[in-house]
């Protein structure tokens, strides 16, 4: 059973591999990753982040979102900034408010193995960028501007109305 790589470990800061075929390895891992997304609670999760060095991750913000499950993805194009907190499974407890992009626009291979280009907004469009940043080896504590205590955390939440 696959288990989620907690920082530090050579595996998160590491770029990952391309996958050049997909094979039924693929699709156990994929399957694997969604569980332990939903296990742990989290809304996205990067292969790395299980100890695998392949581009692979997944996206689930919501229901109108859907699960997004990305092979070997890339950000096309970027527009506008935003500023809002993000947390990692792989960094327990740590959480903190990060620039990213507002809008992007991205491509990445499905597990059908077609070739899909999307584009995505507000906090979808950060957490896939979370992701992706995590399969070339980066880390969001790396861009962190400033850290949040538990209380401030609860209180951002409230305000937000995310849970
Ligand atoms: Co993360």
């Amino acid at each position: 059973m696959r288990k989620v790589v907690t920082y530090p470990n050579d595996v998160l800061t590491t770029p990952t591999q391309a996958v050049t075929h997909i094979t039924q390895d693929t699709i156990e891992l994929l399957d694997d990753m969604y569980d332990i997304m939903l296990e742990e609670d989290g809304i996205g999760l990067a292969a790395n982040q299980l100890g695998e060095s392949v581009k692979i991750a997944i996206v689930e913000l919501d229901d109108e979102s859907g699960l997004i499950e990305m092979i070997n993805p890339v950000i096309l194009e970027e527009f506008g900034k935003e500023i809002d907190v993000e947390g990692c499974l792989s960094f327990p407890d740590v959480y903190g408010t990060v620039e990213r992009a507002e809008t992007i626009k991205f491509w990445y291979v499905n597990r059908e193995g077609v070739s899909t280009f999307d584009e995505a907004s507000g906090y979808l469009a950060r957490a896939i960028q979370h992701e992706i940043e995590h399969l070339n080896g980066g880390l969001f504590t790396d861009k962190i501007i400033e850290r949040l205590t538990p209380e401030e955390l609860e209180a951002y939440m409230e305000d937000k109305e995310y849970d």
